[in-house]
């Protein structure tokens, strides 16, 4: 009863889709377990590139079966998206199934998620303006809607209904808000008549439209509709492996993470018992996937960040640019105070280690080994508090660089000594083995070391 959890090691971004996808050889079933579509994968494979928000990575294995757990929040509009877009490209959707449990993003999520953003200004999050906050709010307050209601038009309506009651005056907030900006760009605020919650004839927040539109959608997702908890356990109880695949990283983690800079749900690996439903056992081993450097995107303390031109060469040679909103990611050294942090809450007992390539040429390499406090005290380990992480600044390492290309590199031994050096580092600091590491962006470019 092998279960595998996958999850990021740092804050997001690093290269997941791809270890899932390797590791998926080995496994009869790849399950989501918390996100949305704040998440992005992408997958390169014979030189083609496929983008995922919400669906699991493993869905280009046409023989296994994609979950899309309960901890999940699906905004039915991207889902259908996403499985139009891959039936387009030839690839069959007849082994994804979606947990009947799981929470709906609404219209109405998405709206509020912007507006809050929009609201806080600077000191915004820099969400990715999903829906994401508000739909697990909903869900905590017991307003949320199922993929089920999807299937009976009477509860969807009460339940629509009830969820918006509490909203109106954030909602009409909102309607006047975007009223005053219409005008301020010169168009016709007549068209948004007062009292509409949207600024306008909104559809997407009339009730009716909204109980019809998701009728619609339950229609076309009904056949994927399922009881997941019991797949998996119906899968672990056979024998067969499960990968549990995590979305954004530790660092963003709901409760563990740099709060409140993080995202809604937790990443960590313990949480893929809740949000697929297995017991605490039926996980054998956990993966963790960090870049060789580190990337943040949106708002928060980053000790490592490099605001300088090394930085920017890591944004140019990484392609750091984020696969759901585009925005630019903040890049950095090494942090290994955060990498042990991550090791431990997650109980990891292998890393993946990508994007070494783009290392190459950097000049001499830097890890972060410990911070030291405003106060110059010295911080082993990552602290509890966020003031002190905010004002905390890291003392590094210095590594010797390479500068050959290693995309070519297969095995270990190809690499440069150097780089092989880093990886040791690594390895040694953080006490887990490294066993895969990612030359370049394709599936082939991936360095497989045994344990
Ligand atoms: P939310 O998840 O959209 O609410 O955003 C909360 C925070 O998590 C923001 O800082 C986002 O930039 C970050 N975030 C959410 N999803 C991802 C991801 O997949 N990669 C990296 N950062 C993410």
């Amino acid at each position: 009863m092998p279960g595998v959890v996958i999850v990021g090691a740092q804050w997001g971004d690093e290269g997941k889709g791809k270890i899932t996808d390797l590791l998926a050889e080995r496994a009869t079933m790849i399950v989501r377990f918390q996100g949305g579509n704040n998440a992005g994968h992408t997958i390169v494979r014979e030189g083609k590139e496929y983008k995922f928000h919400l669906i699991p990575s493993g869905i280009l294995h046409s023989q296994k079966t994609c979950v899309i757990g309960n901890g999940v929040v699906v905004d039915p509009r991207v889902l259908l998206g996403e499985i139009d877009n891959l039936k387009r490209a030839g690839i069959s959707v007849a082994n994804l199934r979606i947990s009947a449990n799981a929470h709906l993003i609404m219209p109405y999520h998405v709206l509020l998620d912007q507006a809050g953003e929009t609201k806080l200004g600077k000191l915004s999050i820099g969400t990715t303006r999903r829906g994401i906050g508000p739909c697990y709010a909903d869900k905590a307050l017991r307003l949320g809607i199922r993929v089920q209601d999807l299937l009976d038009e009477k509860i969807l309506r009460t339940k629509i209904r009830a969820a918006l009651e509490p909203k109106q005056q954030a909602l009409r907030e909102l309607g006047v808000q975007r009223r005053k900006q219409r005008k301020e760009a010169g168009e016709d605020a007549k068209a948004a008549p007062e009292g509409s919650t949207a600024g306008g004839p909104d559809p997407r927040l009339d009730l009716h439209a909204m109980v019809e539109d998701h009728i619609n959608f339950g229609h076309r997702l009904e056949p994927h509709i399922a009881d997941t908890a019991k797949l998996c356990w119906d899968a672990l109880d056979d024998d067969e492996t499960v990968i549990f695949e995590g979305a954004q990283a530790t660092l963003l983690d709901l409760d563990h993470g740099t709060y409140p800079f993080v995202t809604s749900s937790n990443p960590i690996a313990g949480a893929a018992t809740v949000g697929a439903g297995v017991g605490p056992t039926d996980i054998t081993e956990v993966w963790g996937i960090a870049k060789a450097y580190a990337t943040r995107v949106g708002a928060g303390p980053f000790p490592t960040e490099l605001e300088d031109e090394t930085g920017e060469r890591m944004v140019e040679r990484g392609h750091e640019f984020g696969t759901t909103t585009g925005r630019r990611r903040r890049c950095g050294w090494m942090d290994l105070v955060a990498l042990r942090y991550a090791v431990r809450l997650n109980r990891m007992d292998s890393l993946a280690i990508t994007k070494l390539d783009v290392l190459s040429g950097l000049g001499p390499l830097r890890v972060a080994v410990r911070y030291r406090s405003k106060e110059g005290a010295v911080l082993d380990s990552f602290p509890y508090h966020q003031s002190i992480l905010h004002s905390a600044t890291p003392e590094y390492e210095e590594l010797p660089g390479f500068e050959e290309e290693i995309g070519d590199c297969r095995e270990e031994a190809d690499l440069p000594q150097a780089a092989r050096d880093y990886l040791a580092y690594i390895s040694d600091f953080v006490k887990v083995p490294i066993r895969l590491v990612g030359v370049g962006p394709d599936r082939e470019q991936t360095i497989r070391i045994d344990a």
